[in-house]
């Protein structure tokens, strides 16, 4: 990262349901910078090689295949398309057959070398223009450990499994939460085997949105960003 810093970087992280994507979509938005969901591109890449075929269990076929994946990622918050081949993906990689075998894709180590180096690409080429909000789960730790402002966006087990349950089946009963459960905990359990997202490394801040609303969760990452680029950093 030796790119002369003259706009600002943001990095946050989070697990499932802490509210990363769209807190970071509207900051990016009101401040006028561009956005990236780095886990998008862990879900394009895991439809990618489904579309394919390829047998998720074997590691070096999905790393091939994931280091010839023509993606493009949209990075307007307004529409932050994301495209395979020219192909809009950005809804069907949302689909829950793409939700329940993305980490199998995203705890492999080659894979996560190959986005991490198109994770950076994208960041470095935004600090000449407008800055960025990266989101994701390594974007503070690995991706951008440099990043002007780095947040960890938390929230309660409960919070977390309401709102995407919430999301997907458009309730919070019961057995919305009983069927939100595996997609929420299954795959963080999973994803922390190659991701520290659950607690802050050094200088990262803790944001937990538990007990706030999204307007103040917004608040209080636009505040963050604003004192530091108000700090001169
Ligand atoms: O945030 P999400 O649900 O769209 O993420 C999709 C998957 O990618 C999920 O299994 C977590 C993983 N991921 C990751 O390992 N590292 C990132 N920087 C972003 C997402």
């Amino acid at each position: 990262m030796s790119a002369p810093r003259n706009h600002t970087i943001v990095a946050i992280d989070g697990p499932s349901g802490s509210g990363k994507s769209t807190i970071s979509r509207r900051v990016a938005a009101q401040l006028g910078m561009a956005y990236l969901d780095t886990g998008a591109m862990y879900r394009a890449a895991a439809w990618w090689c489904v579309r394919d075929g390829i047998d998720l269990t074997d590691t070096g076929a999905v790393a091939q295949a994931v280091r010839e994946l023509p993606l493009v990622m949209g990075t307007d918050p307004a529409d932050p398309g994301v495209a395979v081949g020219g192909e809009d993906v950005s809804v069907v990689i949302r689909s829950t057959e793409i939700s329940t075998v993305v980490s199998a894709v995203a705890t492999n180590l080659e894979v996560r070398d190959e986005l991490r180096r198109r994770q950076r690409e994208i960041i470095d080429a935004s600090r000449r223009e407008s800055g960025i909000v990266a989101e994701g789960r390594d974007i503070t730790t690995v991706v951008a450990p440099d990043a002007d402002v780095r947040i960890l966006l938390v929230a309660s087990e409960e919070a977390r499994l309401a709102r995407r349950a919430r999301e997907i089946h458009g309730a919070d009963d019961s057995s919305a939460l009983a069927a939100t459960r595996d997609q929420v905990l299954r795959r963080d359990a999973d994803d922390s085997t190659v991701s520290s997202f659950h607690r802050a490394a050094d200088g990262v801040v803790t944001i937990d949105s538990s007990e706030l609303t999204l307007e103040e969760t917004v608040d209080a990452v636009r505040g963050l960003v604003e004192a530091t680029r108000r700090s001169g950093r």
